[in-house]
């Protein structure tokens, strides 16, 4: 691997570790999904690693299409108040969602995104998250399909940013303080 970014204070999650729990994760959803060409729904930008890698360990047709939303909020803190930038292509109606998600802090986004799907007529609604931060939740959520469950740091790369910035990075690392606010 590169050499880990100067802004990172430590690598949380590994590329290899990444790799080898959406394998894991792709095999489960494969076994619940089959024959039932589910819509696979990214949330953009955050989760289009998880996607990209998440997918090609699905071994059953599946479809995928795009979301942009916006969390109004800080930098480092969302808000709950969520606008659609851009919405899906497909329609929801009877058809079976995956909402893949980078990471489930304070849960508030992907709450508006479950309701607004259901709205849809969707015939079933699950939730395949890469991260999940401990006791960040202010609200009662359910993952199906959850990678790792870290501590209740800002994380960056693998699809998460700081000001838009590290989402290239391969692992999942803690930004360090200083990086933080800088500029
Ligand atoms: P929520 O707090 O669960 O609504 O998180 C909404 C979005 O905020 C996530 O999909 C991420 O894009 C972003 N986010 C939450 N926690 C972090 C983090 O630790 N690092 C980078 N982005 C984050
Ligand atoms: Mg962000």
């Amino acid at each position: 691997m590169s050499d880990i970014h100067p802004d990172v204070a430590r690598v949380l999650i590994t590329a290899e570790e990444i790799k080898a729990k959406l394998m894991e994760m792709g095999e489960s959803i494969t076994e619940h999904y089959r024959g039932k060409n589910p819509v696979v729904v990214c949330v953009l930008k955050g989760a289009i690693y998880v996607v990209s890698d998440l997918t090609r360990f699905i071994d059953t047709d599946v479809e995928i299409d795009f979301m942009v939303v916006s969390s109004y909020g800080t930098d480092t803190k969302s808000s709950g108040v969520v606008r659609i930038v851009k919405d899906l292509n497909t329609s929801l109606c009877d058809r079976h969602v995956l909402v893949v998600e980078d990471i489930i802090d304070t849960g508030l986004t992907l709450k508006y995104l479950l309701r607004n799907f259901a709205a849809r007529g969707a015939a079933s609604i699950e939730v395949a998250a890469l991260l999940w931060k401990t006791g960040a939740q202010e609200i009662d959520i359910d993952a199906k399909w959850v990678g790792f469950e870290i501590p209740n740091e800002f994380v960056i790369g693998y699809g998460l940013d700081y000001a838009e910035k590290y989402r290239n990075l391969p692992y999942v690392g803690v930004i360090k303080q200083e990086a933080v606010g800088a500029e």
